[in-house]
């Protein structure tokens, strides 16, 4: 029985590998969160223990102090002190690759209901899921600079724990969504000028440093599963378990100044609404590194 992504072929190497990765999870989102002084400046103590939550559960938040006036820098330094320098230029990212998201009224990236520009909830998903193989996005950062009046939260999951949830359940699921059509966004045509060509991809693959690496979205449109049934009941399970209360399911909310570390973990956001003197502004890096540990 081979499982062609992750991680390793036997079962006694799988059993050994989620024991010990279920026995180190945190048990709630406060767990992840580190207080920092200086984002772009961290202390030995501050790093080692963002460090350690990444290495227990992929990510972490680093509660840092607010300052409305800063830039993309903040992320950008604070990424570097992680080894994370290759950043992914995506559409609507400014000029430095770094992309601030707010409410852009009718001007998104070519089309004015792109709804990371909107005030509109995202679903479950990792970034970057229609990304080129040779351009997959292994880690991102997330920087509040002001968080909405209301709303705008994060719910996070580790894609291992997708992973082993769904091995549990069913082996065959869990290698079904390793096949390399699993998953295919249809081309980008705007205007008749194709932005980014059609995209097949395994859910599950090996991330550049041997670990586990997710693409997966949960949006209806605009996607094609495989048409085979252990894929399609591989998705139905996942969407199941993504809507429960799973202890594993961490729910946050980035306050000013504080950011969130991740090796592209499953998110999602809830809407918000913002304050239109003070509007909810959260920069963006993806990257093609993952965190070193
Ligand atoms: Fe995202």
């Amino acid at each position: 029985m081979s499982f062609p992504c992750f991680p390793g072929d036997s079962d006694h190497e799988y059993q050994k590998w989620r024991d010990r990765k279920l026995h180190n999870m945190p048990g709630s989102a406060d767990e992840l969160v580190v207080e920092v002084s200086d984002p772009t400046s961290l202390s030995l103590a501050e790093r080692n223990a963002l460090t350690r939550a990444v290495a227990r559960t992929n990510m972490a938040i680093y509660a840092g102090p607010a300052t409305p006036e800063a830039g993309s820098e903040v992320p950008r330094q604070l990424g570097a002190q992680f080894g994370l320098h290759r950043l992914d230029p995506n559409l609507g990212a400014d000029e430095d690759a770094m992309t601030a998201l707010r409410v852009i009224e009718g001007a998104g990236p070519g089309s004015g209901d792109y709804v990371p520009y909107t005030d509109k909830a995202l679903n479950w998903h990792t970034d970057g899921y229609y990304n080129a193989p040779d351009r997959k996005i292994e880690s991102m950062v997330l920087h509040c600079v002001r968080p909405a009046a209301e709303g705008g939260e994060n719910a996070l999951l580790d894609p291992d724990i997708a992973y082993i949830v769904l091995r549990d359940a069913n082996p065959d699921w869990a290698r079904a969504l390793c096949h390399p059509n699993s998953l295919t966004t249809p081309a980008n045509i705007q205007n008749g000028v194709t932005i980014r060509p059609e995209r097949s991809t395994s859910v599950f693959s090996t991330a550049s440093d041997g670990s586990l690496l997710m693409d997966y979205t949960e949006r209806k449109r605009n996607v094609i599963w495989r048409d085979d049934p252990d894929t399609l009941a591989a998705v139905a399970f996942l969407r199941e378990f993504m809507a429960s209360d799973s202890p594993f399911i961490y729910r946050a909310r980035l306050e000013a100044g504080w950011g969130l570390l991740c090796n592209n973990v499953l998110h999602t956001r809830t809407a918000f609404r913002d304050n239109p003197s003070a509007p909810r502004l959260v920069y963006r890096g993806r990257y093609y590194d993952r965190i070193r540990t």
